[in-house]
């Protein structure tokens, strides 16, 4: 057998085996599970799944609430600022302090907005104080998070606190 031939006929064993392999995993769906894979937990999958419904209502409101004429999901800078890195960042207000922008901040300056007017912005954002309830800006502002890097350390030390808690 020429080196050549012989590599191909251990390439077409190997693809031998791996379909062989392939066809006892998916085989074995109906007798015991595959070992080789963790089953999904059904907490987590709930969890991304009311996350994404909260995301995607937060999107509907973002267009029926017209916050779309103002503000960006995708860095550009309108007449208001981009979503992106809205949360976790910090922001300089016209009277020049600094604020970091967390939830309440989020929830105060969309409910209310001349309250804490970002520097080099008008005043012009309109209050909604009166148009959205709490699930709405919930879901505004899980709009918001998504599109922004820091992650949210709440939800980081839940999940690690376990080991912490007696
Ligand atoms: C007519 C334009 C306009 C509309 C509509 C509008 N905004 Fe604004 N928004 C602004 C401007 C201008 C600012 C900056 C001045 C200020 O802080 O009030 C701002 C500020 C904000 C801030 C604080 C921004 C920061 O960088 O700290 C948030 C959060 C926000 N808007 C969310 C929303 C949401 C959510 C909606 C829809 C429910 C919305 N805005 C609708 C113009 C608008």
């Amino acid at each position: 057998m020429t080196p050549f031939r012989l590599l191909m006929y251990l390439a077409l064993t190997f693809t031998f085996v791996v379909a062989a392999c392939e066809d006892s995993s998916s085989s074995s769906l109906d007798g015991e599970p595959d070992q080789g894979l963790t089953p999904p937990n059904p907490e987590e999958i709930q969890k991304i799944d009311e996350e994404l419904a909260l995301i995607s209502r937060g999107i509907q409101l973002h267009k029926s609430m017209a916050c779309v004429a103002c503000h960006s999901l995708d860095g550009k800078k309108l007449s208001g600022g981009t979503y992106v890195n809205m949360y976790g960042t910090n922001v300089e207000l016209e009277d020049g302090t600094i604020v970091e922008r967390d939830e309440e901040y989020l929830r105060r300056s969309i409910l209310l907005p001349s309250i804490d007017v970002v520097k080099g912005y008008p005043d012009a954002m309109p209050r909604y104080d009166d148009k959205l309830d709490n699930q709405d800006l919930d879901a505004l502002i899980a709009l918001i998070k998504s599109v922004s890097e820091v992650e949210d350390d709440a939800e980081e030390e839940s999940t690690t606190e376990e080991e912490g808690t007696p």
